[in-house]
């Protein structure tokens, strides 16, 4: 119950612009800063250097350049240049390539032919250079649309796209048989976004249990799963399937976030799965930041303690 209060609380505390302002002068001014807990950097050379201590711990990878809900032409279409520097940066590096992005950053909130016509642009350097690009979900009022992009951009003959689908929905469970049969990769995860009842599950054990589910019906039908969570019930859940239903390791990836549960990353590595790190960054880390206090309120303990040293 408490607990959530306290992603309300978050939730709600996401929206302040003067949170915003605060967090943006301190979260991230020195190495040492507390949003650097989550965040690899401002700038995509930031993410590539977190992206090349990752690979040496035989980790893989996705960059996210942090942006959402932009409500202009020229912002949509500055994200998507933005995206496309990110493509020539990694191509640069060396490192692996893959990336996320969302839909309204890319101008979905404009309208849905923006949002399709920037996918395009980044989609047409990022797969002949064998780029893996997923599209990451948001709230409920997205899901459809997204879904409906997805699929056409896939009937077009895009192949190496992925969607995501969160265990939370009602609706999930079917939109996974959707994806199945498009022969599309998921990922599964839980849901970041606070959702009405009307449309999703309210109690964690049912989350959860529509989590398994889904884990289940993607280990058997999927079509290289990526089961995104940081939850060891979920994990071992996970393997106990996979080691019963003879799926070996190499047929699906875990998947974590930058900064959470460092410690699971690498002991699944030494077992012998695939894992791969959700890396953001950006300038427009408030509202991601925000997300993963929500989901942890004990975290806010180290922001705070983070506030008063950087501002002392
Ligand atoms: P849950 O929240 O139940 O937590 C289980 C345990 O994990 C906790 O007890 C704790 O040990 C640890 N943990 C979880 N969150 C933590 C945190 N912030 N700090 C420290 N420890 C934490 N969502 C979405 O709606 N759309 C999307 O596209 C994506 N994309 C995405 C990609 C990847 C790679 C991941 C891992 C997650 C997402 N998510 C997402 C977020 C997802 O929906 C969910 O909000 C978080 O993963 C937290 O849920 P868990 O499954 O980790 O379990």
């Amino acid at each position: 119950m408490i607990d959530r209060a306290a992603r309300t609380f978050f939730h709600l505390l996401a929206q302040s612009s003067a949170l915003k302002k605060l967090a943006s002068r301190y979260g991230m001014r020195r190495p040492t800063s507390f949003a650097r807990r989550f965040i690899a950097g401002e700038t995509v050379g930031e993410a590539i250097d977190a992206a090349r201590r990752l690979e040496a711990k035989h980790l893989h990878l996705t960059l996210d350049l942090l942006g959402e809900s932009v409500t202009s032409i020229d912002s949509a279409a500055s994200a998507t240049r933005e995206y496309l520097d990110v493509i020539d940066a990694v191509i640069a590096s060396g490192i692996e390539r893959g990336i996320s992005l969302k839909l309204t950053q890319l101008g979905l909130d404009v309208d849905k032919a923006t949002a399709v016509d920037n996918l395009r642009k980044i989609l047409e350097p990022a797969e002949p250079a064998g780029f893996f690009v997923r599209i990451d979900m948001e709230n409920s009022p997205y899901t459809d649309v997204t879904l409906e992009i997805f699929e056409t951009l896939w009937q077009q003959g895009y192949r190496q796209i992925g969607v995501v689908l969160q265990s939370a929905l009602l609706r999930s469970e079917r939109d996974l048989a959707r994806m199945a049969a498009l022969g599309a990769p998921v990922r599964l995860v839980k849901g970041a976004y606070k959702e009405p009842k009307s449309v999703a599950y309210q109690r964690k054990s049912e989350v959860d249990a529509a989590y398994r589910r889904m884990v289940k019906a993607m280990l058997t039908g999927g079509h290289y799963p990526a089961i995104a969570t940081h939850d060891p019930a979920m994990i071992r859940f996970t393997q106990d399937f996979a080691r019963d239903h003879h799926v070996s390791a190499d047929k699906f990836e875990f998947q974590m976030l930058y900064g959470i549960r460092r410690d699971l990353q690498t002991s699944l590595v030494k077992d012998g799965h695939r894992v791969r790190v959700y890396v953001p960054f950006g300038r427009e880390w408030f509202p991601y930041f925000m997300r993963r206090l929500a989901e942890r309120p004990a975290n806010v303990g180290f922001v705070v303690r983070g506030i008063l040293s950087e501002s002392g």
